[in-house]
């Protein structure tokens, strides 16, 4: 168990610059999830924490010693690789005590621990059978204890469960969950998979081309996404973007969204007051469909477009001007396509982005 921290960590592939200046902690005993689309760098800062890249430029720090120029056997860390990387030609149990035996622990040591391990992850039963002999499930748990195993100060995965089906995931990302509690292992977790990120971690770390975008709370990137990028990042489906100018109202600033006009109170109307065009955005389970405009509401009229059925509750997709809108509505709830509606939202869930610095004007000081 160690504090992790990034200060001003860049890396570079020749031209790429895969990270520019990360400057991150990850606290002590903490579960952090590192969420970005393809190529945004997760692996590169997955990597370079284990020590297999060294930064371009900053430095790493564990705890209190600097690791920047530290091999990956002396870190301590446990990682397990998206594509688990078992070797084909030992056992269960020779794959969980490899690391090990690397250390050149006693016999009876390493006997103690891979069974203790083996326990912990629910595969005592596989483990003298081959990687080719098990289901991708069990391979993803046989990954895992090969990096608890060297009780790591500090446990890296990337997208671990990204190769397994979607009730699998949902099943051993809650066994995850628990597990990291249990061990209080300081864990950073990649995945580009929202949903895994917002379910499994105290903090998610959103990364785009290179860049933090955002640190927070699940539940703080979802109320308050910094920018347009974690905004459309966050959130199945994600939230709607809608282009609107500000026009005077008797001398304070106001939000025309088509024919809509909101005005709403200080200190939002004068942050407002200093753009001339916004985007606002508000997220699909936040608004209802009415055939009339709400009272308290902000009520934008809109065509229905289509209607997706997914059992538990349907997505309205709906066209504010030439702009698609998501709405999601109760499963009895089915609008026919053409027909005009009012999509209802309530003032406080709307959010207000600069088209140009793509910034939530709510972190704008006045
Ligand atoms: N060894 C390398 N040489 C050159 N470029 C690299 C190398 N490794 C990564 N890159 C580039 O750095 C950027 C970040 O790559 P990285 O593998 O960290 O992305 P990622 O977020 O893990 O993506 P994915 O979700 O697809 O795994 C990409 O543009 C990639 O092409
Ligand atoms: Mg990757």
């Amino acid at each position: 168990m160690v504090e992790v921290r990034l200060e001003s960590v860049s890396k570079r592939f020749g031209r790429v610059v895969a990270l520019h200046e990360v400057t991150l902690t990850f606290e002590d005993g903490s579960f952090t999830a590192i969420l970005g689309p393809s190529g945004s760098g997760k692996t590169t800062l997955l990597y370079l924490i284990a020590g297999i890249y060294k930064p371009s430029s900053g430095r790493i720090y564990f705890g209190d010693r600097d690791v920047t120029n530290m091999p990956p056997n002396k870190r301590n860390v446990g990682l397990v690789f998206q594509n688990y990387a078992l070797y084909p030609h030992m056992t269960v149990y020779d794959n969980i005590a490899f690391p090990l035996r690397l250390k050149k622990l006693p016999r009876d040591e390493i006997d103690r621990r891979v069974r203790e391990v083996a326990k912990l992850l629910h595969i005592e039963e596989l483990l003298e059978r081959y990687p080719s002999q098990l289901s991708g499930g069990q391979q993803q748990r046989v990954a895992m204890a090969r990096a608890l195993v060297k009780q790591p100060d500090v446990l890296l995965l990337d997208e671990p469960l990204s190769n397994l089906d979607a009730l699998l995931r949902i099943k051993i990302r809650a066994e995850l969950k628990r597990l990291q509690k249990d061990l209080g292992i300081t864990t950073i977790y990649v995945t580009h998979d929202q949903s895994e990120a917002l379910a499994l971690a105290d903090r998610i770390v959103v990364i785009d081309r290179g860049r933090i975008q955002q640190v927070g709370t699940p539940d703080e990137v979802y109320a308050r996404p910094r920018n347009l990028f974690v905004a459309g990042f966050i959130g199945s489906p994600p939230a709607n973007l809608i282009p609107a100018k500000i026009v005077a109202r008797s001398g304070s600033a106001c939000v025309a969204i088509g024919d809509t006009v909101y005005c709403p109170d200080k200190p939002l109307s004068e942050k407002l007051a200093r753009f001339q065009e916004v985007i606002v955005a508000f997220r699909p389970e936040h608004a209802t469909l009415g055939e009339e405009p709400a009272e308290n509401m902000v009520s934008i009229e809109a065509e229905v477009y289509t209607v997706e059925t997914l059992g538990k509750e349907n997505i309205v997709t709906l066209l504010v001007g030439a702009t698609p809108v998501k709405v999601v509505v109760e499963p009895s709830v089915r609008p026919q396509p053409g027909s005009k509606l009012f999509i209802n939202v309530e003032p406080e869930k709307l959010m207000f982005f600069d088209p140009e610095t793509e910034l939530n004007i709510e972190y704008i000081e006045v």
